[in-house]
């Protein structure tokens, strides 16, 4: 059995290999949501970084951050605030495009949900190329609201993200369990 938080997280991740698409080894987070033990540990974890940066609300991530980012907003004491993807927001909506590798795509947040005065720490499963986050980021600004840091279960080192998220997050934190 695991010892640390590290080895019990890992342990409860699955390598996938060849999705969505050949080449590609996916991190499917499924095992460890299933295991009440490691999932508490997790949110613990994220709401501890939450609570180091001052944050005053949490916005998810579609679809794996609204896993994690609810929990820990609420261990947190704070507002979550759903960020979605292009079409799925009733209100009134400000948007971020962002280049995909082939493509792009967009992502989009209610308005009326941040505002200036707000610190906002961004929960995702996986921190990959980073342009997700770096929409998102863009979006907390565009709204007059503060960028608090990024908090995400795992970092994909050898994709770049981190350096790529340096000038969007501007000295704000960067937490990857
Ligand atoms: C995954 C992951 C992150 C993003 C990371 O989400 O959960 O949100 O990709 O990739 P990036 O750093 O290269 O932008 P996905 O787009 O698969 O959405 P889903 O959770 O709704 O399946």
């Amino acid at each position: 059995e695991p010892t640390g938080i590290t080895e019990l997280l890992l342990s409860r991740i699955r390598d996938v290999a060849d999705y969505p698409e050949p080449g590609v080894v996916f991190k499917d987070i499924t095992p460890l949501l299933a295991d009440p033990g490691a999932f508490a540990a997790l949110t613990d974890a994220l709401a501890e970084a939450a609570g180091r940066t001052g944050a005053t609300k949490v916005v998810g991530l579609e679809a794996r951050g609204f896993i994690l980012g609810a929990p820990v907003a609420l261990r947190a004491g704070l507002g979550f605030i759903p960020v979605r993807k292009a079409g799925k927001l009733p209100g009134a909506t400000l948007s971020q495009a962002y280049d995909l590798e082939y493509g792009s795509a967009e992502i989009e947040v209610h308005a009326e949900d941040l505002t200036a005065g707000d610190r906002v720490l961004v929960v995702d499963d996986v921190l990959a190329t980073g342009g997700t986050a770096e929409a998102s980021l863009e979006l907390i600004r565009r709204a007059g609201a503060e960028v608090a840091g990024l908090a995400v279960l795992m970092e994909l080192g050898f994709l770049g993200g981190r350096a790529r998220l340096e000038p969007a997050l501007a000295g704000a934190p960067l937490e990857a369990l």
